[in-house]
């Protein structure tokens, strides 16, 4: 029997990146990439972007060039498991060929889980999530892959769920939030526009952006990531750290707005070069599961505690990011320069009116829900790459200290 524990240098698999454009004006091909992968009638997946003008006008640039639609606007922050099959009736009764999501990472989304449902013969979107046990590896093998066509529209800063070919979806039975990945999920194009990404309202431009820098550490930090993942998290790091500021306090600052672009869209290269998600988004999808947070909140008050304590884990990581963030760490320990890291994230976290902790005043978690997300958390395929091991206490006793 061969032991198989994570080792400290495990085999890495890559997945496959797809179509991505970037740049100003860059949504008005939207109706060219439909038309370069055959889709002749789109269902446009979105939360609606109230206020906003975007999907009307994504809708009237894809009609007036021949491409056909139907709109399910009925998308939530954390999309939920109904609305992805409401979606997936939609397409089918329209007799849609492939889907345009417009938004941030609900809507895409929610587009990605049509189509993986759509592609199993209507199969229930909660058959698919991805577990420790059973193991995914070997559950994904009885899923048919993707070939329904997919292009996003980005509209927020957070996610880069507008390539990547994972799907967070709330299961509404089982009060989870699953990870969903199956070959083929990705966006078959992703159009980030700048023009359209700057129109986010002040707090979501915090909250998305935060987002980013946690796809970023998490990352660098992961044990399973790659030497692609290490050089592209740092750069996010630093592009985080040099323009998320001035972005959430002027989004009319385009040096600012297109550099959180990049940074966003290069979390997929994190995600799909072998890097992946910790404990920040381990816990914090499970904790939206019950107070429906915003992703890229949630992540940013409980960072520090989580983070905090994977420090001990590989200081030298710590060190590396704070020195991205611009710190001078000369004649520092591994530990001192680590220790800088958790610095300018406080500082950080300040400057964007974000207070850490407080879960129970902030968003009404209670002491009797801590179980269910332990539990919740146990069977998380995020846990594989945290460079720390929790046990179902420290994972308690930490969310405690939140509360
Ligand atoms: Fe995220």
């Amino acid at each position: 029997m061969i032991n198989k524990q994570m080792f400290q240098f495990p085999i890495t698999y890559t997945i496959p990146i797809r179509r991505i454009a970037i740049g100003w004006g860059v949504h008005e091909t939207v109706a060219d990439e439909c038309k370069a992968v055959n889709i002749k009638k789109a269902l446009i997946t979105t939360t609606g972007l109230k206020g906003t003008g975007i999907v009307d006008e994504i809708n009237q640039i894809l009609t007036t060039n021949s491409v056909a639609t139907e709109i399910y606007d009925k998308i939530t922050s954390n999309p939920r498991d109904y609305e992805v099959m409401e979606a997936y009736n939609v397409f089918k009764n329209a007799e849609c060929d492939g889907v345009v999501s417009v938004g941030g990472g609900s809507s895409h989304d929610c587009g990605k889980g049509l189509r993986l449902v759509a592609a199993n013969g209507g199969r229930d979107i909660c058959e698919f999530a991805s577990f420790i046990d059973p193991p995914w590896m070997e559950e994904v093998k009885k899923y048919k892959p993707v070939t329904i066509p997919q292009v996003s529209v980005n509209t927020t800063g957070g996610t880069s769920a507008e390539s990547s070919g994972a799907a967070d979806i709330l299961n509404t039975k089982l009060r989870i939030k699953m990870g969903i990945l199956v070959p083929g999920m990705e966006p078959t194009a992703a159009l980030v526009d700048p023009l359209l990404v700057r129109l986010m309202p002040q707090n979501i431009a915090a909250w998305t952006g935060f987002d980013v820098l946690s796809h970023a550490f998490e990352a660098f930090l992961s044990r399973i990531g790659s030497r692609h993942t290490s050089a592209i998290a740092l750069g996010m790091i630093k592009l985080v750290a040099e323009n998320l500021r001035e972005f959430v306090y002027n989004r009319m600052n385009h040096v600012a707005c297109e550099n959180m672009c990049w940074a966003e869209n290069m979390a997929v290269a994190c995600l799909h070069f072998g890097g992946g998600p910790g404990i920040v988004h381990g816990l914090g999808r499970q904790i939206a599961a019950l107070t429906d947070w915003h992703h890229g909140l949630g992540n940013a008050v409980i960072t520090i505690p989580l983070e905090r304590y994977n420090e001990a884990a590989c200081p030298d990581k710590f060190a590396e990011m704070a020195r991205a963030m611009g710190v001078d760490t000369r004649g520092m320990t591994n530990m001192q320069a680590a220790d800088k890291w958790l610095d300018e994230m406080e500082r950080l976290l300040a400057d964007l009116n974000i207070k850490t902790g407080q879960l129970s005043e902030q968003f009404g978690l209670k002491q009797k829900d801590l179980e269910h997300i332990v539990a919740s958390y146990e069977n998380d395929v995020c846990q594989i790459g945290n460079p720390r091991d929790y046990s179902r206490e420290e994972c308690f006793e930490l969310l405690e200290g939140m509360l």
